[in-house]
């Protein structure tokens, strides 16, 4: 079986505040650094990391990729279906605050010059049973998942950011969602507006899509993973937060590749959440991944 991961690739651009700025405030930076991210690759990383071997799939621009593509194959991420288009890479414009706390601005750059013809030729080197990794920072992800489960694949999807564009995909195609509290809400549909307890909100989620799993990430607050009628909860491992960019990914990619390897749900949910805490406590998107060593020397007291 093979794991594709199809989505961004992003320059992040990350500006370290004292606070994320409100509407119509201009405020100096006190720094500003460059790093390797976007959802898409970040879990691709975090997948390699964790011992998976996985093909990434995505667009980079010609103009400032290289440095995209360096990336993943120095993580040992499989770079032979990434393709580079004129123009500039996908890009972020983010903000980092004096708690941690960030705010991510997009521009979509090769990420949204996904084609039809690219997505029929990349899962064309897959087959019956293969397993694809998606986000929501590249185009034409309905017909990603359209085509994908025509062809048998399981779907694991992480939609975020949770946009209209999502309101075309066929969500009962997919196997596993990946959502954080907002997404989760959003997933779940009216009535879990305000702030709901973890369970209640996958509670919601599987009541619309019965066959798929959910693992649900709330921060502080630890997640939750419920597939069939099996429940789990994991508490977050508090850490000195510097940078809460690249968590989620790194819960993601650690999570699958958890499952991909088997073992009981419980270790599954525990190397993620550590895997998690530590992207935390680094700045940037990639380089804050841990290695599979580092999650295993992470103390169980922390
Ligand atoms: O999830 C974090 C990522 O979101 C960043 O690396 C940024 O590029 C955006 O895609």
């Amino acid at each position: 079986m093979r794991v594709l991961n199809f989505g961004s690739l992003n320059i992040d651009y990350v500006y370290h505040v004292e606070h994320i700025l409100s509407p119509g405030e201009t405020l100096s930076s006190k720094q500003m650094e460059v790093f390797p991210g976007g959802k898409g690759m970040n879990q691709s990383i975090a997948l390699a990391r964790a011992g998976v071997e996985v093909y990434h799939a995505g667009m980079i621009g010609e103009d400032d990729g290289q440095f995209l593509l360096d990336t993943c194959s120095e993580n040992r991420v499989n770079t032979h279906l990434i393709r580079t288009v004129k123009g500039k890479s996908g890009h972020a414009v983010i903000q980092v605050d004096e708690t941690a706390r960030n705010s991510i601005l997009l521009y979509g750059g090769g990420n949204r010059r996904i084609t039809k013809e690219y997505v029929d030729e990349v899962l064309g080197y897959f087959d019956e049973g293969d397993l694809l990794v998606l986000q929501n920072e590249v185009n034409m992800v309905d017909y990603i998942i359209d085509a994908a489960y025509e062809k048998g694949m399981r779907i694991i999807l992480n939609p975020s950011p949770f946009d209209k564009e999502l309101e075309r995909c066929d969500f009962s195609k997919v196997s596993l969602f990946l959502v954080n509290e907002i997404e989760g809400r959003l997933l779940a549909g009216t009535g879990y507006e305000t702030e709901e307890d973890g369970e209640k909100l996958i509670e919601g989620i599987m009541k619309k899509y019965k066959e798929a799993g959910v693992a649900l990430t709330m921060g502080e607050k630890g997640a939750f993973f419920a597939g069939g009628d099996q429940w789990y909860y994991q508490k977050c491992f508090p850490v000195d937060a510097v940078d809460t960019t690249a968590a989620g990914d790194t819960f993601t990619g650690y999570f699958v590749a958890g499952l991909l390897k088997g073992g009981r749900m419980e270790t599954i949910m525990e190397m993620a959440a550590k895997a998690a805490a530590i992207a935390v406590s680094r700045k940037g998107a990639a380089p804050s991944i841990p290695r599979m060593e580092e999650v295993m020397l992470f103390g169980d007291s922390k």
